[in-house]
């Protein structure tokens, strides 16, 4: 996947509140072209794999039960500095330390369910986009 690329999931509270409409929304009015997208869910074999690098957290068992407990949304975006400008439209982890305008200021209740995912490197996009997407899924 080229570096151009970030991967998203608009987490099952999204899913669960119908916001998601509103946050591709404002992912496209952001400039990100949608190469993949698919209404999916995450077994908890999914989540554990897909958060892996958090198991030893205290909050890694209450992350994938939140993660599994209904549909997301996961997508794969396109656009130059993808990875971080996805970080800086989507806020901070914690909701209460978002800027504001960002998806998790205006659709996270809080650090725990907070509304949508973003890659945090172009070496993870590329894995995360992989875990979700076939490559005849990718345009
Ligand atoms: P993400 O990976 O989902 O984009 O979120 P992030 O980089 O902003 O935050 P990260 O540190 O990678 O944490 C992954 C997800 O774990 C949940 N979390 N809960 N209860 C807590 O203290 C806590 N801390 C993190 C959140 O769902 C967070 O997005
Ligand atoms: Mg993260």
């Amino acid at each position: 996947m080229a570096t151009n690329r970030t991967f998203t999931m608009l987490k099952p509270d999204s899913v669960e509140k119908g916001y998601t409409g509103a946050i591709l929304e404002k992912i496209n009015t952001a400039g990100f072209k949608i190469v993949a997208l698919k209404q999916t869910q995450m077994t908890k074999r999914d989540a554990e794999q897909f958060y892996s690098v958090h198991k030893e957290r205290p909050f890694y068992d209450e992350l994938v039960q939140y993660m599994t407990r209904g549909p997301i949304i996961a997508a794969i975006l396109e656009k130059d500095n993808a990875v971080e400008d996805f970080r800086t439209l989507i806020g901070a982890t914690n909701p209460d330390d978002a800027a504001e305008g960002t998806i998790r200021k205006l659709y996270a209740a809080s650090i725990g369910e907070n509304a949508v995912h973003g890659s945090d490197s172009d070496e993870n996009a590329a894995i995360e986009g992989a875990f979700h997407f076939s490559g005849r899924e990718i345009f």
